[in-house]
């Protein structure tokens, strides 16, 4: 038996998401997809922007190059993502009537899902709807498909993932859940009002998916995270971590001491997590701090180089790698 506090004995599988270029550059990234991984996500391969830069046909190359992999290795695969706001391509957004964008959201869902049926076991089918404050507004984020299909959007997305691959695991994903701060607890209220309003019209959704981008100089909820679990778990409904990783911007510059902040600070979020309700898969936004976003996204003001991920940039395994690998082994 585990104390109170402790992680699950039982194993949660971990995985990564895998960007393309890296992925085919770069064979030590191979090597370390295959070590850490029980799953596989394309970063950036299932997004319009990349299967469907011309209107005409479809580019799956990146995808399905990431899909063998992954298949070849024998890691599970997620799907991310049918339905987003970003990364598509103009054509999309210059869409103008209701009966088109229905037309190509349908399609479009059809073609890829049917495509990876039975092999890509879960989606994110809708990725970041919710408004990032639902209380001002809300609850729906303001993006090409709100507008020309109103709320249906999501309806529409999940009801065509699961008629074109009934077996499909089917998950709402989106982020800043776990902050102890008032849009966080709005957020995570709405997210259980689309589920549950989902669930009332028969259609199926089977998980929650919490991308984890956790802020380094913020707490973690770990009231409001337990709760959120707990309500999940009453609707039946599953929970993921998707795309974690520390936005350690703020951070002094020292590599070690952050390296052992943002360790406690995931094992913290998990724990509280894990305590609560066993997520199915806990998956990073990729595995090693050469390559990630944050540091794009959040360039720091000194010359120190982002730190986000469980591997530092030349593949050795930092603290945040050995909590996650308590995880994965159960213990
Ligand atoms: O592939 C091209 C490359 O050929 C070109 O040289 C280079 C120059 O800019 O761009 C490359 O593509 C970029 C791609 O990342 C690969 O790094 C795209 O422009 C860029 O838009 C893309 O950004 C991705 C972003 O989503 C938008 O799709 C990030 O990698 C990816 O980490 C990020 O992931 C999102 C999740 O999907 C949803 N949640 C938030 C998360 C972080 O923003």
């Amino acid at each position: 038996g585990s104390a109170p506090g402790q992680a699950a004995a039982r194993p949660i599988a971990m995985g990564s998401a895998a960007e393309i270029g890296a992925f085919r550059s770069d064979p030590r990234y191979r090597e370390a997809l295959k070590r850490y991984c029980d799953v596989v996500v394309p970063m950036n391969d299932l997004k319009w922007e990349a299967l469907r830069h011309d209107r005409a046909r479809f580019d799956f190359s990146g995808a399905d190059e990431l899909v063998a992999f992954a298949e070849a290795n024998r890691k599970a695969l997620r799907g991310h993502t049918l339905l987003w706001g970003e990364a598509l391509p103009p054509w999309v957004k210059e869409m103008k009537t209701r009966a088109e964008a229905e037309r190509e959201l349908v399609n479009h869902i059809e073609v890829v899902v049917d495509r990876y049926k039975g092999r890509i076991a879960t989606w994110d089918v809708v990725n970041e709807v919710i408004k990032y404050d639902p209380t001002s507004g809300g609850p729906w984020r303001d993006t090409i498909w709100q507008r020309l299909l109103g709320p249906e959007h999501v309806e529409i997305a999940f009801r065509t993932a699961a008629r074109t691959d009934p077996k499909a695991r089917l998950v709402l994903n989106d982020f800043h859940f776990e902050e102890p701060d008032p849009v966080a607890a709005a957020r995570r209220k709405v997210a259980l009002d689309i589920c549950r309003r989902l669930r009332d019209k028969g259609i199926p959704i089977h998980g929650v998916g919490m991308q984890a981008h956790l802020y380094a100089e913020k707490q973690v909820d770990t009231d409001g995270l337990q709760r959120f679990m707990r309500d999940l778990d009453e609707l039946g409904l599953d929970v993921e971590i998707t795309e974690l990783d520390v936005i350690d911007w703020k951070m002094p510059a020292d590599a070690a001491l952050r390296d052992k902040h943002s360790a406690a600070l995931v094992s913290t979020f998990l724990n509280a997590v894990v305590s609560a309700k066993r997520p199915k898969a806990i998956v990073t936004w990729g595995l090693t701090d050469r390559y990630s976003w944050v540091g794009e996204t959040f360039p720091r003001k000194d010359d120190a180089k982002a730190r986000p991920l469980p591997l530092d940039a030349d593949y050795r395994p930092k603290p945040m790698m050995a909590v996650l690998e308590r995880y994965r082994r159960g213990t």
